[in-house]
């Protein structure tokens, strides 16, 4: 079955899929996206996704493209005309074509892009074993909460983890604090049995994964602190991990080279992973063995 987008209120292969040279999303970086997992053709937390793409468009005053209904019949299509069962669905929203010039255009056509792919999860191994992090300088503007397609300093930080053959990059500010990974949000545990994770605010991103593992961790008795943390503290953590759509909970076990804890993944996040595939099972009747 040939790969089918979303473009603009049409449904095309996807090699075909374009958008129009001045698009604000392109000249721009002028507009915000959102990314879903679903298995067995069921989304994963589409609610809480959905809510956030909406918050994401109103803080940039962005008119979305269609309703909230319309765009899930979009996606419900894009399943039925795609030929995969696990996946993910990219929503890319802009604030549409217009003469390049900063200021909005008085009249502006959101664009919407919506694509599926399959779904890049972590590796057997890594969960077995636990992921290394790089500590990397946090580049980034002071409204990280806006899921943003400006993705710049997220990109530079990824790609020096690639390149030192990490999984991730723990962003530091000048101040020393971890406030997120570069495409994942992040949390430490104490010998107290804590769990540590930056308070959702405007230095992160309100990650979808992060507020459902807290809600399942908070369910299960476990004691949760919203607070940012120091790249020291992350060091001297009993365990640590990194949460995203498209990681689930993944056991961190090296931070710069050093391990947390005895360098294997700690038995909370173990527990927080067991609760979060129930989570996923619940919604879609998806089994990780
Ligand atoms: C910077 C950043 N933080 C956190 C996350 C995790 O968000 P979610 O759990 O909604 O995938 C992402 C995911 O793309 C991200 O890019």
């Amino acid at each position: 079955m040939a790969k089918i987008s979303y473009v603009n209120g049409r449904y095309v292969h996807h090699a075909e899929g374009a958008v129009h040279i001045e698009d604000r999303g392109y000249q721009f970086a002028d507009g915000v996206y959102e990314v879903m997992a679903f298995y067995n053709r069921r989304f994963v937390d589409e609610n809480l996704h959905m809510k956030r793409l909406a918050r994401s468009l109103a803080e940039l005053h962005i008119k979305p493209p269609m309703s909230a209904k319309a765009m899930r019949m979009v996606m419900q299509e894009l399943l039925a005309r795609n030929d995969r069962i696990d996946g993910t669905v990219y929503i890319q929203i802009s604030r549409g074509v217009a003469k390049r010039d900063h200021h909005f255009p008085k009249i502006h056509d959101s664009s919407i892009v919506m694509v599926i792919t399959g779904a890049k999860m972590p590796k057997a191994k890594e969960v077995r074993e636990g992921v290394s992090v790089i500590t990397c300088p946090d580049l980034r503007w002071a409204r990280r909460d806006i899921k943003s397609i400006s993705l710049l300093p997220n990109i530079l930080a990824k790609q020096a983890a690639t390149a030192a053959g990490a999984r991730e990059a723990w962003l530091v500010n000048d101040k020393g604090i971890i406030t997120e990974g570069a495409v994942s949000n992040n949390a430490i545990i104490n010998s107290k049995g804590e769990i540590i994770t930056s308070p959702k605010d405007n230095n992160i991103l309100g990650g979808v994964t992060r507020e459902t593992v807290l809600n399942l961790a908070s369910k299960a008795g476990l004691k949760i602190v919203e607070r940012s943390f120091s790249i020291k503290e992350a060091k001297a953590a009993k365990e640590a991990f990194l949460t995203s759509t498209t990681s689930n909970v993944l056991p961190v076990t090296r931070i710069d080279g050093i391990k947390v804890g005895n360098g294997k993944p700690g038995t909370i996040t173990m527990q927080l992973l067991e609760l979060y595939y129930q989570h996923i099972y619940k919604q879609t009747g998806k089994r990780w063995s």
